[in-house]
Parts: C-alpha cells; structure tokens; sequence
C-alpha cells in the first residue's frame, strides 16, 4: 500500500470556518489524506479563507505567494482556495496566483473527493455554485475516533438580513437551517466520541427554522442526549431573539449562561444607514429581558467603528450603549470597505479618526472585561477540562461563562465537568483551586 498523502489545511476566520475544515479533512481522508500541520511536508495545501474584511482577505494572497515556492521544491503539490474568498472572487484568485489548482465555496466543499480526482489528472477545479443537494447528506458520516470534549457543530448557514457592510449575505448565501433530525444525529455521534459540549452554529443561529419549535426546540432536544451536558451557540441576531429562546436560557440547565449578540453602533442614525433593523433602545430593552431570564449571563458583542458618516455624537452613543451593556467580552473591528455592499458607495470617516475611535471603544470594552473576570474572583464555576496546563498538576478547561481556567493540583482527566472556585483573576485566564 502507498503511503498516505499529506493534507494541511491553514484556517481564518471564524468558527463555522474551523468547523468546515473539519469536515473538508474528513471528506479528503476518503481519498488517502491524512491531515499534517506542516505545510511543507503536504501534498495538498487548503486555505480556508474569510472575506469579512478587506485585511482578512489579503492575507490570503500573501500567504499564496509565500507557499508557492513549496511548488519548485515539490512539483506534485496542490494548493487550493477554500471559504468565502473562493466564494466571493472564483477564478480570479487564478488569474491573480496561478500557483492556485483549487477554489471551492463554502457550500460545495462536499465535492472536494471529485475535485482532487481532476487534479490528480493534472487539472485545475473550480466550484462555487451553491447546489441544490444539501452538502451534509453527501459528506460521509463522522468518523469515530475520540476528540476534544467541547466540539462546533453547525446547524445553520447564510443570512438574508443585508447589513450595508456585510459580505456574508454574498458569500455564505441565503439562510438555510439542516433538519433537526440530522442535527441530532450529528450531535450524538460527537456525544459517542467523548463530546460533553456543542456549540451551535449559524451565521444568524437563532433564526433557526429547522425545527418546530425553532432554536429553542433544539435546544430543549439536545439537552436530554445523555452525555451531552453543555450547549452553546453562536452568533445571534437581536431581532431573532424570540421568547422561546429566552425562556431556554432561564430553563434549560444545559444551556450555558453566555450569549454573543452583536448590535455594532449605539446610534440609531447609524443602526438605521446599517440596514439593522433595530435601535439602540430595543436593544437595550432585549438585554434587560435576557438579564431577568438569566440573571448571571455574560454578554458579549461585535461593534464597527468609523462606519460612513459615523460623527462624534454617534459614536459616544456607541461608548454609552456599551457602559450600560457592560459586555463580558466584545469585538469591536474598524470599518472596511467591502466591494459589492452597499455601504461601499458612501464616504468614508478620516482613517485617523476612526483608528482613535476604535482604540478608545476598545478600552473601554478592555476595562469591563477586566472588571468583570476580576468579580469571578472567589466564586463558585463549573469547568469542562479541555487540556493539561503547562505546569505540573494543572489543567485548563473553560467556566460556563467561557472564561478559560487554571486548575491547580487537579487530578480530574479531560473530559471532565469539576467545581472548582476561583482564587485569581490574571490578563486572561482565571486561577482556580477544586471545591
Ligand atoms: N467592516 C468591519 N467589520 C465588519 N464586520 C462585518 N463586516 C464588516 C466590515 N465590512 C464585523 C461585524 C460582524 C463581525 C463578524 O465582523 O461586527 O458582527
Ligand atoms: Fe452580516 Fe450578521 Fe448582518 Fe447577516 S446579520 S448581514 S451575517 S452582520
């Protein structure tokens, strides 16, 4: 028997990115792959790119012209394009490095097996459609081996809300949720693996439809799989924020009191030239019905600063939104123009404002983070062990609350769900002994 090919596959960009190069490494083990995490030991390379930002997707061109070299070297290698800069530019990726053999979207990455027969023939491939045939049907079950005890699973894909600024709509395409059915099965057999927390995923997650009783029917299905003691998901919408789901969120003990719910700006001017289809004080009034629900809950959220036309009085109602929020984390990222969106038409603010904006809002954020890990101190957590520390006797998992934790002197194994209390707030990590 020859020996197997080598894929390395680099990720950017967010979860369900992470969790598509999952299974892309799974479809290529079919055909003889088995995943390094050395580039220039591979056979085939695979990018699995973001195009939310103009930085994130640059960087993909920079990274191509640094591995195409490893073709002198290694003639036979193949180096492929996937995610939503395949999505968003083809062939032009081609044109522009044609080092480049493969470009494949994130809705057919399914045929991945066909693509690398072409290729072995000495072809390039390319497929960006999005197909009739739902991926995950074709995409062989799970394989069995035991994995990390925290794993994604994604149940919901593209987004039909049309931010002004936001590629995704473009390049993920139309909502689509996968059967609850399917999602159960997927879940049990992560379960059967050693799995004891998903976290649900979903451009727009909570818009979920693929069960009656939305989201929050999963959700309530999902807690009572044995073994599975933890569920999380991500991102949310504020609009599809429905009663069910905060009703979930004070009744279902599996359902971990974190919630990431992006508003972006404070200002109503520019929530409204955003396309968000909300207000600041909704939001505000949402919050406050999450917080009666679930009184502990730690919130985090994604804010664009320098937004066209964003004055001062905007973005001060930006920083005030965020003081009353008080988010446990939050992502706060400069505007970038995105070709083909419709916030690229308008004028933009002066570069060096929108850089001092983002650096006082990340203060700002940056101190509650602190504050916040800091009132942790002394309290009671759960924590799922994920790994060993890098001292002896310690291991690291993550709370309820997902802040990432230090156990001192444990003997638990990963895997497992301990109390612990917390003694410690350091940069960015808790200390904790076990109770
Ligand atoms: N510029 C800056 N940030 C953006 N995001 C989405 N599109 C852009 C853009 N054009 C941010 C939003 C979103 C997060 C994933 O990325 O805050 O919630
Ligand atoms: Fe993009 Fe999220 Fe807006 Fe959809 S809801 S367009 S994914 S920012």
């Amino acid at each position: 028997m020859s020996a197997p090919k080598k894929l390395f596959i680099k990720t950017y960009g967010c979860q369900m990115n992470v969790y598509d190069s999952e299974r892309m490494a799974e479809a290529m083990g079919g055909q003889g792959y088995v995943e390094t995490d050395r580039a220039d030991d591979a056979d085939m390379i695979l990018l699995n790119t973001c195009h939310i930002r103009e930085k994130a997707a640059e960087k993909v061109y920079s990274e191509l012209g640094r591995l195409k070299p490893l073709k002198a070297l290694k003639p036979d290698l193949k180096i492929g394009v996937a995610g939503c800069v395949a999505q968003a530019e083809g062939a032009e990726i081609m044109r522009r490095q044609p080092a480049v053999d493969l470009v494949v979207g994130p809705q057919s990455y399914h045929r991945l097996p066909q693509m690398e027969e072409r290729l072995s023939r000495g072809e390039t491939a390319l497929d960006t459609d999005f197909p009739e045939e739902d991926k995950f049907d074709h995409l062989k079950s799970r394989p069995k081996a035991r994995r990390a005890p925290a794993a994604f699973l994604t149940v919901q894909e593209g987004c039909d809300k049309f931010c002004a600024f936001c590629v995704v709509p473009y390049t993920r395409g139309a909502e689509v949720s996968r059967p609850a059915p399917r999602v159960m099965q997927e879940a049990r057999e992560l379960v059967e693996r050693g799995v004891r927390e998903v976290t649900l995923l979903g451009q727009n997650v909570n818009a979920y439809h693929g069960h009656e009783g939305g989201l929050a029917g999963l959700i309530r299905d999902l807690a009572g799989v044995d073994g599975l003691e933890r569920i999380r998901y991500t991102t949310s919408h504020p609009n599809d924020m429905d009663d069910a789901l905060i009703a979930a969120h004070a009744e279902v003990p599996e359902l971990m009191p974190y919630l990431h719910l992006p508003v972006q700006s404070g200002s109503d001017r520019i929530l409204k030239r955003m396309n968000r289809s909300h207000t600041a004080e909704s939001y505000l009034r949402l919050i406050e019905r999450i917080r009666a629900a679930r009184p502990d809950i730690i919130l985090s959220g994604d804010f664009i600063v320098g937004f066209p036309e964003e004055t001062d009085a905007d973005f001060e109602a930006t920083m005030e939104l965020v003081r009353q929020v008080r988010y446990g984390y939050a992502y706060s990222f400069k505007y970038s123009t995105r070709p083909g969106t419709p916030a690229a038409e308008r004028p933009l603010v002066d570069a060096d404002v929108a850089d001092d904006r983002l650096q006082r809002l990340q203060a700002l954020i940056t101190g509650h983070q602190h504050d916040i890990q800091r009132e942790m101190v002394g309290r009671e957590v759960s924590v799922l062990i994920e790994r060993k520390g890098r001292e002896a006797g310690q291991m690291v998992g993550k709370s309820e609350y997902l802040h990432s934790v230090h156990i001192l002197d444990c003997a638990a194994q990963i895997g497992d769900i301990v109390r612990v209390r917390v003694i410690e707030a350091k940069t960015n990590s808790l200390a904790s002994v076990l109770v």
